[in-house]
């Protein structure tokens, strides 16, 4: 067991069950910043995007968090190229329901043909039969969400799409959903320092959802040198980065984090913050500094 951590920390983070049936390790792998600046066309150095997600397999990582419109589709062709065929119990879950007509540039698109497309796109960058957890990017305001949703589960119905996410949600617009379609994960901007969606996690956790952090430490903002988690990450002997992960892990038991970085040294500095336990003391200190 202690050899198998050593090797892959990523199992330290403990399991959680996507939709009760999909285990994976709570400290999953954001493919986002794969891509290039703005999150638009190939990174500088695709050799090397290859070479981080196979270290992420190889960390334990088994949960790994892309879309289409990263890109577009660049982060799901890296994926494939990296580590199709996949391991059994890799889950890659994907979003779709954003268009994208230049870098930064990002508009919510939710018109059931436009969903349809773009997952049917992601089976075939992903080169997968099924996705095992489908996340609508953004609810669109212009299109009923009825119609949003309705499609999503009809994709589900034809086996196309197993599990699906929301992404960006407030508890209502959660609660909304989940009478129109099963709903068993929601993925929205949470931190250390920015907790505004206190309330969809505690919802989430009620209810046995996955919650899925994203900028989980901030662009980096929370790792800096002289940042607020210095002085406690120097006496804890981790650095920063690793103390706001630890941090999430240790705030809910349904909290999945999906760090992003195109390094591997960041990769598994993150990693190892799944062997990281907080105290209680320490858990109250971090989320009181920063
Ligand atoms: N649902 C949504 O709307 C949404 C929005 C944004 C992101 N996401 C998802 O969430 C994932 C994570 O979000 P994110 O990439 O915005 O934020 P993040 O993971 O908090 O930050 C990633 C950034 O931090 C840097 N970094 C990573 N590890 C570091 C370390 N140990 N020390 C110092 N800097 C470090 C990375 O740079 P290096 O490459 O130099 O390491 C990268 O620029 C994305 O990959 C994506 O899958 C979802």
């Amino acid at each position: 067991m202690s050899t198998n951590l050593h090797a892959r920390p990523a199992a330290a983070s403990g399991t959680f069950a996507v939709g009760g049936d999909l285990p994976v390790h709570r400290l999953g792998y954001g493919a986002m910043r794969l891509t290039g600046p703005g999150v638009w066309g190939d990174p500088e150095d695709p050799d090397e995007a290859v070479r981080v997600l196979r270290r992420v397999v190889e960390l334990g990582i088994n949960f790994i968090d892309t879309a289409d419109s990263y890109g577009p589709f660049v982060s799901e062709e890296l994926i494939r190229k990296a580590l199709h065929p996949y391991p059994d119990d890799l889950v890659i879950a994907t979003k779709g329901g954003f268009s994208r007509s230049g870098p930064g540039d990002w508009r919510a698109l939710g018109r059931p043909e436009y969903l349809r497309q773009q997952s049917e796109l992601s089976l075939r960058h992903l080169g997968l039969d099924r996705i095992d957890l489908y996340q609508l990017h953004r609810i669109d305001p212009k299109v009923p969400l009825a119609d949003q949703l309705g499609e999503l589960t009809l994709l589900q119905q034809e086996g196309k799409i197993r599990h699906i996410g929301l992404s960006q949600v407030s508890v209502e617009q959660l609660k909304q959903a989940r009478e129109l379609a099963t709903i068993v994960s929601v993925q929205n901007l949470y931190n250390l320092a920015n907790r505004t969606d206190e309330d969809v996690l505690e919802y989430a956790e009620r209810e046995n959802l996955a919650f899925i952090p994203w900028y989980p430490i901030a662009t980096g903002e929370l790792a800096r040198p002289g940042g607020p988690l210095d002085a406690i990450a120097k006496d804890h002997g981790a650095t920063p980065a690793q103390l706001a992960l630890a941090w999430l892990l240790r705030r809910s038991p349904v909290m999945l984090p999906i760090p992003g970085t195109a390094s591997i040294a960041h990769l598994e500095e993150n990693t190892e913050a799944a062997r990281i336990t907080l105290t209680d003391t320490e858990f109250e200190a971090l989320s009181a500094a920063a």
